[in-house]
């Protein structure tokens, strides 16, 4: 199969917590043409079985394949943690997730020695960072931690907040005690909890958020399978989702960074 280098990037998330990672796409990519679609129908897929997260998952990827897309970015952490094999079996093109990426930026720093990981219910349950941590370096220590209070947290906007300082200091406190170097930020909404967690946490305990790793994974396969868009036409940027609302799109303009234009209706 012959993949047509011109042709746009799919990115899928179960909402709109993945445009973290279109943003870091479009500031290491800035001459790919995107499209997005969120799932917002039926999130959070942090909390559903992995039989389903897997089931969405292959829908989400053929609406996609259905745009003509080069290759797929999976997002979700949770989607992922449960489904990127079996994207990657049922799909003859590119599919990339978060997990890979992410590790591989937790294990670039030898010193690591003991990571914690946040993420939601799924993703922790799945084990996906703690066996990629260990099938590289056996002698890390790793501890998942689900942290399903922060996703609603960040749709509030509540980022600031003192009742999240207070939940992220009751989440992160076995982890700390523990002396964890790292911490892995395993999901598509805790980038923007970056400036709280520095605060928080001063230099003593390294922080990976997967939004960056990725969208740099991406730009290394992209050029190593010769799939760069060359066009010299302005890239576009579509957002499709399942469900819309006016709080979908101001919380699309957060995560995202900047204005764009009409949200699609996707229909899966
Ligand atoms: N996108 C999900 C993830 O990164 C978080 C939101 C959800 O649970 O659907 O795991």
């Amino acid at each position: 199969m012959t993949i047509d280098n011109q042709a746009p990037l799919g990115v899928f998330d179960s909402g709109v917590g993945g445009l973290t990672v279109v943003r870091a796409l479009r500031e290491m990519l800035p001459n790919e043409s995107i499209i997005y679609l969120g799932d917002t129908a039926r999130l959070p897929y942090g909390s559903k079985s992995p039989d389903t997260i897997r089931r969405f998952a292959v829908e989400d990827t053929q609406f996609l394949v259905d745009h003509h897309v080069k290759a797929v970015v999976v997002a979700c952490n949770t989607a992922t943690a449960h489904a990127l094999p079996h994207l990657q079996k049922t799909f003859r093109m590119p599919v990339i997730g978060v997990v890979e990426p992410g590790v591989e930026a937790t294990l670039a720093d030898t010193a690591t020695q003991r990571v914690g990981i946040m993420a939601t219910a799924g993703t922790i349950r799945s084990c996906a960072y703690q066996h990629a941590i260990a099938m590289q370096r056996p002698d890390v220590i790793t501890e998942g931690k689900a942290t399903p209070l922060l996703v609603p947290f960040i749709e509030e906007g509540w980022i600031d907040h003192p009742a999240l300082e207070l939940v992220l200091r009751e989440y992160l406190k076995p982890m700390l005690d523990h002396g964890i170097d790292t911490l892995v930020l395993g999901c598509t909404h805790y980038p923007l909890l970056m400036p709280v967690l520095k605060r928080m946490l001063g230099n003593k305990v390294r922080l990976v958020d997967s939004a960056s790793t990725c969208a740099a994974h991406t730009k290394r396969m992209l050029e190593a399978e010769n799939l760069l868009r060359t066009s010299k036409a302005r890239p576009v940027l579509e957002i499709h989702l399942t469900d819309y609302s006016e709080q979908f799109e101001a919380l699309a303009h957060r995560f995202l960074g900047y204005e764009f234009g009409k949200i699609k209706k996707a229909v899966l």
